[in-house]
């Protein structure tokens, strides 16, 4: 059928019958959306016949790249198999029994036990029920106030959506939902007072969490809730001193921490989870996105040997569950998917090749006139655009220079995010140098077009 339609037309019906998340509808329908046709290895097609290489694995999400035979197979063998069933009445089935040993496998020692869902969102939904009845189990039911961050992004359902920090999030909601407090982020290049070290300043940041717990009660506190690098919130990457801070202070307190690893797990940062990379020890990790490279939605919240006890020792229901929760489909398609990245040492590659090649691209950019800071971790990394270097002075009405930044790269093309006038990426673990050089002659060439729009606004 698509054959006998026209670019122009399915713009126009996607324009007439297409509610798109996270959008500003009237904006979209003057300008219309961008149709992508298909993927192959790093790249997608659009409707126009544009070969896009894609900075940000979809959404965070292809690691293994598109067009994988081995996935769509997995798929297509499962649903000959076992199309569909449930895991709710005393039933399960071997996919999902054989992917949950083997998160328990990758996972940080002491986590073993997997609840499945199919989006970040169900899963810290899921989370949040459950680390506020684990508290109920312990006879703790006071311990309910969950503490996040500011710009933490964990979702966009009711309670993932209160959770998570950003206000423009909050908007349609806040506060349906009560029991969340958030405070600062780890963000030294934009919070950081003038001439505090990063070092310094991570502790600083760190505890913002101590202190809110002491102002709300620690017998008030269910868990400290964190992505180990904000990614939505703009790739910021914390100090050295964080995180370890961060760990004492739940230590002292007797806290729960939930890591959300639903972008930086699965190999991101060099590790499985990036949990493993800090040294942290979270008693929650919820997942998704990467874990089926997105090629069918997955999630899942893996717990550790603690709340797992507490769930048998008492007699008493988690009254909690998904209809599509465990799908054999989308398990069969994770176990493939782990396969890949396991036979092609793709996490071990961010570590020793991938990683270090993106940090080596993105220093190029760190002397351009609109570029005040360059950040990676693993494959995760950011470009920062400022109107004045010296000063780290922004520009008007932020967002606007991303979004011209981002047009850029999009017609050159080239897919990298902008979070306001932070331009971010999330590369494929599969990208080969070749993809790291194609991106770098992009970025320069998109940064010097975006330099010549606002030249007049930049102090050099
Ligand atoms: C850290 C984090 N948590 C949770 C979510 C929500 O995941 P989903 O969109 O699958 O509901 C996202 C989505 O980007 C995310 O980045």
């Amino acid at each position: 059928m698509s054959n006998a339609i026209t670019a122009a037309q399915l713009k126009q019906l996607d324009a007439a019958h297409h509610l798109h998340p996270f959008t500003n509808h009237q904006s979209l329908r003057n300008g219309g959306a961008r149709v992508i046709e298909r993927g192959e290895g790093p790249y997608i097609f659009d409707s126009e016949g544009n070969r896009i290489l894609d900075g940000m694995a979809g959404l965070w999400t292809t690691s293994v790249g598109y067009g994988r035979k081995e996935l769509a197979e997995a798929a297509y063998k499962q649903m000959l198999e076992l199309p569909f069933y449930n895991t709710f009445f005393r039933t399960t089935h071997p996919r999902v029994i054989e992917l949950s040993r083997k998160l328990s496998e990758i996972a940080p020692a002491g986590l073993n036990q997997v609840f499945f869902g199919s989006s970040g969102s169900e899963s810290n939904d899921t989370a949040i029920r459950l680390l506020r009845h684990y508290w109920v189990l312990k006879g703790q039911p006071n311990r309910r106030i969950i503490i996040s961050r500011k710009s933490a992004y964990h979702g966009s359902t009711i309670a993932a959506g209160s959770m998570g920090g950003m206000s423009h999030v909050h908007q349609h909601s806040y506060p349906v939902y009560e029991g969340f407090r958030h405070v600062m982020d780890p963000y030294w290049y934009g919070e950081a007072f003038d001439g505090e070290t990063p070092e310094a300043f991570g502790i600083r940041a760190a505890r913002a969490i101590e202190d809110e717990i002491l102002r709300v009660g620690p017998e008030n506190v269910a868990a400290f809730a964190a992505e180990p690098v904000q990614g939505a919130g703009g790739v910021k990457i914390a100090p050295s001193t964080y995180w370890p801070e961060v760990q004492r202070i739940v230590d002292k307190y007797g806290i729960l921490f939930l890591a959300d690893e639903v972008i930086t797990g699965f190999g991101r940062l060099g590790t499985w989870f990036a949990s493993e990379y800090y040294g942290i020890r979270p008693n929650m990790i919820t997942f998704a996105k990467a874990a089926t490279s997105g090629y069918i939605p997955l999630s899942g919240l893996i717990i550790d040997d603690m709340i797992a006890a507490a769930l048998m020792e008492h007699n008493d229901d988690f009254n909690h569950g998904y209809t599509f929760a465990g799908h054999p489909v989308a398990c069969a398609v994770a176990l493939a998917n782990l396969k890949i990245m396991e036979d092609e040492h793709l996490v071990t590659r961010v570590k020793e090749t991938t990683g270090p090649a993106l940090a080596r691209m993105l220093a190029k950019f760190k002397d351009h006139p609109l570029v005040g800071e360059v950040r990676s971790i693993g494959l995760l990394g950011a470009i920062e655009l400022v109107a004045d270097k010296k000063t780290r002075r922004r520009f008007d009405n932020p967002g606007r220079v991303g979004l011209m930044c981002r047009d850029h790269f999009f017609r050159e093309g080239f897919i990298m995010r902008a979070v306001y006038d932070t331009m971010v990426c999330s590369p494929p673990l599969m990208w080969q140098q070749a993809q790291f050089d194609e991106a770098e002659a992009v970025i320069a060439k998109a940064l010097d077009l975006t330099l010549k729009d606002v030249a007049h606004e930049v102090t050099a």
